[in-house]
């Protein structure tokens, strides 16, 4: 087994039914959450607070996705509540390792994420500092785009370099992973695995998580 992990984003949940929603996906590995803040990206979606009581109620961990401004003052606050991870955008962030380190002291894993346009080599050397690394495959801001199969080169570079030096980082893919796309990024290197629309677009969310878990594997 390579671990694989499933981590269905509930921005394609219905959020006036989140406590249901979550018990859909109690076969996941971690329920991945997207905090956007209307400024890092052009979309607005929830805070701490609301955070905070999916935290309350959620079969699985939480996979915190920051798509924040800021993230070296907010970011503290979602580990502080209990999220088994958090990741904050590389483009955003002042400090990221003092960031990762302070994430890691509270308890959290650390993530840093980058978006597509954004070369992972200034990671290189401080991929050790961080628990998961975060490549996203769409634009961030919305779920239901297509997978950029042009971020699979930056993927792969940093998937070997993690090998060759013995890293147990994770490396996460975000966007557009679908029954079809995700065996791309698992040839890349990927891991971890976020996924909106492909799993809560379904009839049968377990076996839509079952289903990629299945083609991630292979
Ligand atoms: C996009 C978010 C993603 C989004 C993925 O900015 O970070 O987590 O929910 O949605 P799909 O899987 O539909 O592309
Ligand atoms: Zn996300």
């Amino acid at each position: 087994d390579r671990g694989v992990r499933i981590n269905p984003s509930i921005l394609a949940a219905d959020f006036v039914n989140m406590q249901a929603e979550l018990a859909r996906i109690a076969s996941a590995d971690f329920v991945h959450v997207d905090v956007m803040d209307n400024h890092f990206v052009p979309n607005l979606t929830f805070g701490p607070q609301m955070v905070g009581r999916i935290q309350d109620v959620s079969p699985v961990p939480l996979d915190v996705h920051l798509m924040i401004d800021d993230p070296d003052r907010w970011a503290p606050e979602y580990a502080e509540l209990g999220a088994a991870s958090v990741t904050f955008h590389l483009e955003a962030a002042k400090d990221a390792v003092a960031l990762a380190r302070r994430l890691r002291s509270i308890g959290a894993r650390a993530g840093v994420a980058v978006k597509p346009d954004t070369p992972v080599a200034p990671l290189f050397d401080i991929v050790d500092e961080f628990d998961q690394i975060l490549v996203m495959t769409v634009e961030p801001g919305f779920g239901g785009q297509s997978f950029l199969h042009g971020t699979m080169p930056k993927l792969r570079d940093l998937a070997r370099h993690a090998r060759k030096r013995g890293s147990a980082v994770w490396l996460q893919v975000d966007g557009g992973i679908s029954d079809s796309t995700i065996e791309y990024a698992a040839q890349a290197g990927a891991d971890t695995f976020v996924a909106g629309s492909a799993v809560f677009g379904s009839d049968d969310p377990a076996a839509a998580i079952a289903r990629l878990r299945a083609e991630a594997s292979r």
